[in-house]
């Protein structure tokens, strides 16, 4: 089979930074009309590349590549094994990278049906992610970076997507941080959900403690003072 990306500045794009399965992944997602021209690399993380691009109509698109040999295997596996919607599969490091992929898709759909405010999910194929560009004309800043009039408004408004993920999508984030989430126009949208896991997972509650240490921690720094014990309850209580 031949193939090409649609267009030679797609290539300035990707040169050098994709390995060649991914860039077929790429054509694929854009011969199916998701992904329409690639403008540039955004972020060159360790375990991630993530790439904005357009869709058919020319909106701004967020394409996330995960980086299949650079991939924490032991980490993923973790987060993995014991989510029962992955019983069964194979646990090779590509199909696992691939697990992944669909798992923060799966993560995000569930969470914006829920009604979470997250990138809605556009689609993936293999280890490419496509979603919804959080931004104006920029991309808006990661909470650590944001200059916030209430903070404690803010905190509050994270604790109550906490709960819609918590008791209307049923899912744990587990990898909450200062860095996961970002402030559009004073609203916040949490992303990053990979190892996001179901709140039947036995490792949930640890996870759910350690997210919201993260946030009282980074609120604390901001004169924001909450009882984590009773933010854990408004997370969880129906
Ligand atoms: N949908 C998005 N809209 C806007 N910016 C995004 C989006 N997804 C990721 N980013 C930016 O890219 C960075 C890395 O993305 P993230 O999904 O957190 O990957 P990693 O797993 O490498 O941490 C984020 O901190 C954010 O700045
Ligand atoms: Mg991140």
């Amino acid at each position: 089979m031949t193939w090409t990306l649609k267009d030679s500045n797609d290539w300035k794009v990707v040169e050098g930074i994709l390995d060649i399965s991914t860039v077929k992944a790429i054509y694929h997602l854009q011969s199916r009309g998701i992904i329409g021209h690639l403008s540039g690399v955004v972020k060159e993380g360790k375990e991630s590349t993530i790439v904005v691009a357009d869709d058919k109509e020319g909106n701004k698109i967020i394409v996330k590549i995960f980086k299949i040999e650079a991939s924490q295997f032991q980490k993923m596996q973790k987060y993995i094994v014991g989510d029962k919607r992955f019983v069964g599969m194979k646990l090779g490091r590509r199909s696992l990278v691939f697990e992944w992929c669909r798992k923060e898709f799966s993560n995000l759909k569930r969470a914006d049906a829920a009604g979470v405010n997250v990138p809605r999910p556009i689609g993936f194929y293999r280890n490419v992610l496509v979603m919804e560009y959080i931004g104006n004309g920029g991309l808006s800043p990661k909470l650590k970076d944001a200059q916030l009039e209430s903070p404690l408004k803010v905190f509050n408004a994270i604790v109550r997507e906490l709960r819609k993920l918590y008791q209307d999508a049923g899912l744990v984030h587990a990898d909450l941080s200062e860095f996961n989430i970002l402030v559009k126009d004073g609203v916040v949208v949490i992303h990053d959900m990979g190892q996001s896991v179901e709140k039947s997972h036995q490792l949930a509650h640890e996870f759910l403690v350690r997210d919201v240490n993260n946030l009282c921690r980074y609120f604390e720094k901001l004169g924001v003072c909450r009882d984590k014990e009773k933010v854990l309850d408004e997370i969880i209580k129906t």
